[in-house]
């Protein structure tokens, strides 16, 4: 991943074995990092804590979004795709190129989506050379964590969107949105694999800009033995205005629109960002 110039040190309680211990994390502000085993080595268990079949809705919105353009839509880019489970969807509208900064995830989302191009690469600094109808960046988005790195995501959709293009971002919150909040899910696979998790999320301090999930995860394997996993994911948190600016900045006419869900949740801000023709 990219150096970054601001590296932190910061301590976190795990429990994991059974053995309870302090772990001093080195973190790189506004990134996924080798503390993040959920997207590492256990991105096998992927498809069973956040199964593809939870994806439907949100897919068919965001594809809905992804046709607003003012062109023809068809070939899409996915920023932070992760284990494909959007993709999944989107492949059936769109010619779907997935970029994500693990190998771990992408070999899952391989599984997933045979047909689509996959590529390894940083949202914030990647540069395939050629340009798309569309962008399309869902929940990964929420790994960036200061301005800086929005802006560089950002400059990365511009220059990967050709002229009258779309792009939408999908954060989890907004700071307008953001309400501290505990929710569980997980599944079982047909071998007898199953897991479960529970992500706390809360807000440390409302005057920066990320807050803290706490996963708490358990994993049965086929034979039943069940590990316990926990560690701590921060995410982006920014103003909806920050947003605009950061796109606006970046050469789109951007505007913030509200989710339509059915979930049981706050329905999201997403960013709706035309790259003008
Ligand atoms: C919650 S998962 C995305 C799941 C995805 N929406 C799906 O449909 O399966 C978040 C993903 O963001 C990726 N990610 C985080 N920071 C990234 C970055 N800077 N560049 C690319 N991918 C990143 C992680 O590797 C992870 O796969």
């Amino acid at each position: 991943m990219r150096p970054s110039a601001d590296v932190r040190a910061h301590v976190t309680q795990r429990r994991y074995r059974g053995r309870s211990r302090l772990v001093l994390t080195v973190v790189q502000d506004g990134g996924v990092t080798s503390e993040h085993r959920l997207y590492g080595e256990l991105a096998g268990w992927w498809p069973l804590i956040s199964p593809p079949d939870e994806y439907a809705e949100e897919a068919a919105y965001a594809a809905a979004l992804l046709s607003s353009a003012s062109v023809p839509v068809r070939d899409v880019l996915e920023l932070g795709s992760g284990g494909g489970n959007n993709a999944a969807y989107l492949t059936s509208r769109f010619v779907m190129t997935l970029v994500d900064i693990s190998e771990e995830m992408l070999a899952v989302s391989r599984r997933l989506n045979p047909d689509c191009e996959h590529v390894a690469g940083d949202m914030r600094e990647i540069r395939l050379g050629r340009e798309f109808d569309a962008v399309f960046v869902h929940d990964a988005i929420d790994y960036v964590t200061d301005e800086a790195d929005l802006a560089r995501v950002a400059d990365t959709a511009f220059a990967h969107c050709r002229a009258g293009g779309i792009a939408v971002f999908v954060p989890d919150h907004t700071v307008e949105t953001f309400v501290p909040d505990t929710e569980h899910g997980g599944s079982d696979d047909e071998s007898g694999r199953g897991a479960r998790y529970l992500a706390w999320t809360w807000d440390p301090d409302p005057d920066d800009t990320w807050v803290c999930t706490e996963y708490a995860f358990l994993l049965r394997e086929t034979g039943g033995a069940v590990h316990t996993v926990h560690e701590t994911h921060r995410t982006g948190l920014f103003h909806r205005h920050t947003w605009l600016r950061v796109l606006g900045e970046a050469g789109f006419d951007a505007e913030a629109a509200v989710e339509i869900t059915t979930d049981e949740r706050q329905p999201r801000d997403v960013f709706v960002a035309h790259r003008p023709g």
